[in-house]
């Protein structure tokens, strides 16, 4: 059940840290599908729900970057059936989602090879990432035909360019120079990285940017996270300690 708005406040009171920017690699579709002896789109379908959700708390518990990993490079690989139904699941959901992303103020992004993407739902992409542009709260990107090796490669082309083209030396190329020229240049790194349906691996998603987000596992499939669950990450990620290479000692007296 969605928490209300006094249920939210408490939750926030109490937490020691909130994370800025999440991060979310929404696994399980297929096995919440399988495990119910549904086809595997209908859990892509109940995955959508959980988006719905997801992307409503995250607005109302004022976060602000939220990040969501929607179709990977590799998933283009798989049957064409389920591609098809995905990249229609993608307009369904852009259409559905764009009511509650004026009314609750989101911004919709996104992050990949969106030249990739059939006609339609880049266009209805496109047009919504449009429409959002002038919310300012939550910062909603959806990772699409999205994966970091191509973001590095892409990013790496582009340095090189600039420098044959004499632009830039090879001194100047410097680490935030790189993340200037990845997809996500403008947003801050993930403080905190959630994996869905029980693997605990990253799986070509944000490898460069989360290099010291926290991590948090769960074996819930993405169509049974839901709020509660979300708030439990969070919690969690309040009580872990960020040392970013420093010690422990370092980071509480703020000596360094
Ligand atoms: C991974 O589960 C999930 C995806 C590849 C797609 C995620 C899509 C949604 C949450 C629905 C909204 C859709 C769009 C495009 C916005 P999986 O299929 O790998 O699950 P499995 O590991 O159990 O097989």
């Amino acid at each position: 059940m969605s928490p209300t708005k006094e249920q939210i406040d408490q939750f926030l009171a109490k937490q020691r840290k909130l994370p800025k920017h999440i991060a979310i690699i929404m696994d399980g579709n297929g096995r919440w599908a399988q495990q119910k002896g549904l086809p595997r789109e209908r859990g892509h379908e109940a995955g959508a729900e959980t988006l719905d959700k997801i992307v409503t708390i995250s607005a109302k518990l004022g976060l602000e970057y939220l990040t969501l990993y929607a179709f990977s490079t590799e998933n283009w690989g798989r049957p064409q059936t389920e591609v098809d139904a995905l990249m229609h699941l993608l307009v369904e959901t852009i259409k559905c989602q764009l009511p509650n992303m004026m009314s609750n103020n989101i911004r919709l992004l996104a992050i990949g090879d969106i030249d990739r993407l059939p006609k339609e739902s880049k266009e209805s992409l496109l047009a919504a990432i449009e429409e959002t542009s002038h919310n300012n709260g939550l910062n909603l990107t959806l990772a699409l035909s999205y994966s970091s090796r191509w973001e590095i490669t892409k990013a790496v082309k582009e340095i090189v360019k600039e420098v044959r083209k004499g632009n830039i030396s090879e001194e100047m190329i410097t680490e935030e120079m790189i993340s200037n020229h990845l997809c996500t240049t403008n947003t801050p790194d993930p403080d905190l990285l959630i994996r869905t349906g029980g693997e605990q691996r990253i799986s070509n998603y944000l490898l460069w940017q989360v290099a010291y987000a926290e991590l948090y596992f769960t074996p819930t499939y993405w169509p049974d996270f839901d709020e509660q669950a979300l708030m439990l990450a969070i919690d969690d990620y309040s009580n872990r300690e960020r040392r970013y290479g420093l010690t422990g000692e370092q980071i509480t007296t703020g000596i360094h």
